[in-house]
């Protein structure tokens, strides 16, 4: 039998606990002590008829785990289907918990009181209904009895909702006069309303097309445990246990795992204790694989040919749910320094920090506002950067695998709930914000039509593009004291994790850029100063710039210093005993210098000079390339110039 999940919303007055008691009630689906309970309440309180208020009133304090939320989830079932009713307050503070209540919903009810028709109340509701998109919207005017049971009364309420809902994204919407009091359209056809031929609630709910809002395309199974077991049958058993969030899935069908990117087939689906051939979104499956791959919690299984979109960059709509407001962490300089919170999405659970707020939505009028944050029950638009990559469908698309919540990693409380729009935003929006930054007479020239300037992409919009900043990272030190080694090790690990480098080197510029310069000293001011350019247009353009070289005078690297702003540049001091550099000779140069074969050589024949206040000192003598490549990685790290600080 199939399940639909609906949210209820309305104001407290609308009748919302009356009418969800009622559906309860009629539907049969009251268990005996519980009616007999609210019967003998009623009576004690001298009301004949039965308060199916109480019921759920009684209810309103269940708790999402976890979740502080104030959401009552209700069961029921009819003969043709179950039911899961998330009741929510209508209360005008609650916009977290009716985004709570209805992002899972099928459908949901927007009760309008018949006397007084479609308030702000109302419109709010409607706007997260399709904020959420929920695919099916039903309008319950209620209280019908109030006005007389009228037609006409009935069909203005109807147009305005109409004309209000045209500006929503809303697909389906099905509008019943009801009056839940008495039990009208709800069950049972009224005889007090013969103008409304449409179904009654009841019918609406038990045959509306539930799978037009599920997404039967994109096979997605987000890993919630893996299942090792020794049975007599399968010795190795590995079993890969979750959700199967959308789309469907067979024996023998191709798939790969995120993030690891291998590829496997299917070879067996076991839904409880059963095994069978396909399974669909909405199962609970354990899958096999034919090959042993290395999966764990977190993890997805997807089509070879069908992957969601992989980026540690999200571009979302933000519900706030915290009394505390949201702290955004920007510039990038700062960026997990500070404040960061766990991102849920399915099963996959990362560190993430709000990078900016791009603006508040005014959930009466629609309209964008400029925001510094987000405060409790407050909905915007933010740009996210996760320290992981996240696996994720467009919300639009996908509404599991398109949503996430943020926790308070102090707190354990849950404190926003997200829609992904995209990944990162658009360049073309860059350029737009850019310009409005900087030239706000542009955009009403360009209107008028006299001139078009062009817009110059600068370094701060790559680096917003790129979700790190820039930097130059120039290693000094003696010929063989490693600074290559240690750079290498580190360009590495900065691709790894998406970083864009650059990378200059002594040996390679000196064959092609600067072939035409000796190891005089002046020679070497012009080798540094040439590169130092370079190295400053790469910076520019956005990239942590690598720069390995011998470098000996002091006065050539402050030079270079002076091209980047302040703390873009780093100075680190490769440091190596000239002793332990000879033994090392790697291209046997020291050997054939102290033979006096090379003239003017670093340490042998020619000075070097020391750094003084170097950003760091790199002991190859000490620790190892990759330790301290891993040292400098964290210290950008700390800086903010790469995600990933509190890691
Ligand atoms: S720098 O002094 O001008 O900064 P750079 O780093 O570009 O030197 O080049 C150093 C490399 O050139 C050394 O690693 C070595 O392979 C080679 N080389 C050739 N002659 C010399 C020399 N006289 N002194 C130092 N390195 C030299």
């Amino acid at each position: 039998m199939d399940l639909l999940r609906f949210s209820t919303a309305g104001s407290v007055d609308d009748g919302k606990s009356t009418l969800i008691g009622r559906l309860l009630y009629d539907s049969k689906a009251i268990f005996e002590d519980q009616l007999e309970a609210v019967e003998q309440a009623s009576a004690a309180r001298g009301d004949p008829s039965v308060d199916l208020a109480l019921l759920t009133d009684g209810l309103r304090a269940e708790r999402e785990q976890g979740i502080t939320i104030d959401v009552a989830y209700r069961y029921t079932a009819t003969p043709k289907r179950k039911f899961i009713i998330a009741d929510t307050p209508g209360h005008i503070q609650y916009t977290r918990n009716m985004v709570t209540g209805a992002s899972t919903a099928d459908l949901a009810i927007i009760l309008v009181d018949a006397r007084k028709g479609v308030l702000t109340q109302s419109k709010r509701h409607s706007f997260i209904a399709s904020l959420l998109q929920i695919p099916h919207v039903v309008v319950a005017v209620n209280k019908m009895d109030l006005v007389g049971y009228g037609e006409a009364r009935y069909q203005e309420i109807v147009a305005d909702y109409r004309a209000f809902a045209a500006k929503l994204n809303v697909r389906d919407v099905v509008y019943i006069p009801i009056a839940a009091l008495h039990g009208d359209n709800i069950v049972s056809q009224s005889q007090n309303m013969p103008w409304y031929h449409g179904a009654t609630l009841l019918h609406h709910l038990e045959t509306v097309n539930i799978g037009a809002g599920r997404n039967n395309v994109d096979f997605r199974l987000p890993i919630q445990y893996v299942i090792r077991a020794n049975s007599a049958v399968d010795l190795d058993f590995r079993g890969f246990a979750g959700q199967i969030v959308s789309g469907r899935i067979a024996v023998g069908e191709e798939v790969v795992a995120l993030p690891a990117g291998i590829r496997s087939r299917v070879a067996g689906i076991h839904r409880g204790d059963e095994s069978c051939e396909r399974a669909a979104a909405g199962d609970g499956v354990v899958i096999t694989l034919e090959d042993e791959i290395d999966i764990s919690r977190g993890d997805m299984l997807v089509r070879v040919r069908n992957l969601p979109h992989s980026s540690n960059q999200l571009d979302a709509t933000l519900c706030w749910m915290n009394e505390e407001p949201m702290k955004i962490e920007w510039p990038v300089s700062n960026s997990f320094s500070g404040q960061w919170y766990w991102l849920q999405q399915s099963t996959r659970r990362v560190r993430a920090s709000v990078q900016e707020l791009n603006y508040r939505i005014n959930v009466d009028t629609m309209h964008r506002e400029d925001a510094q944050t987000l405060h409790l029950n407050e909905i915007g638009r933010g740009q996210i950067v996760t320290t992981e990559p996240l696996f994720f469908d467009s919300y639009q698309i996908n509404r599991a695998t398109g949503s996430f919540i943020l926790i308070d990693p102090h707190t354990n409380n849950t404190v926003a709930a997200g829609m992904i729009r995209d990944r990162a935003r658009r360049v073309s929006e860059l350029v737009q914000k850019q310009e409005e930054r900087e030239a706000p007479s542009l955009r009403s020239s360009r209107s008028s039509n006299v001139v078009w300037e062009p817009v110059a992409v600068t370094r701060p919009m790559r680096e917003e593009l790129n979700g790190h900043g820039a930097a130059v990272l120039w290693f000094t030190g003696l010929s063989g004291s490693g600074k290559s080694t240690v750079a290498k090790a580190l360009e590495q690990k900065l691709f790894a994790l998406g970083v864009r480098t650059f990378s200059l080197d002594g040996d390679n510029v000196r064959h092609g850029l600067n072939s035409d310069l000796g190891f005089g000293a002046a020679a070497r001011t012009e080798n540094i100063r040439r590169v130092a350019e370079v190295a400053r247009l790469a910076f520019e353009h956005g990239n942590v710039v690598l720069c390995t070289f011998i470098s000996p005078y002091a006065e050539d690297r402050e030079a270079a210093r002076a091209l980047a702003p302040e703390g873009s540049f780093w100075e680190l001091f490769v440091k190596c005993d000239v002793e332990i550099c000879k033994e090392r000779d790697p291209k046997g140069l020291y050997e054939r210098a102290e033979r006096g074969e090379i003239p003017n050589f670093t340490g042998v024949s020619a000075p070097y000079e020391e750094p003084v206040q170097p950003e760091m000192v790199l002991e190859t003598d000490r620790h190892s390339a990759d330790e301290l490549a891993q040292r400098i990685l964290e210290a950008l790290a700390r800086a903010g110039i790469i995600p990933g600080g509190d890691n």
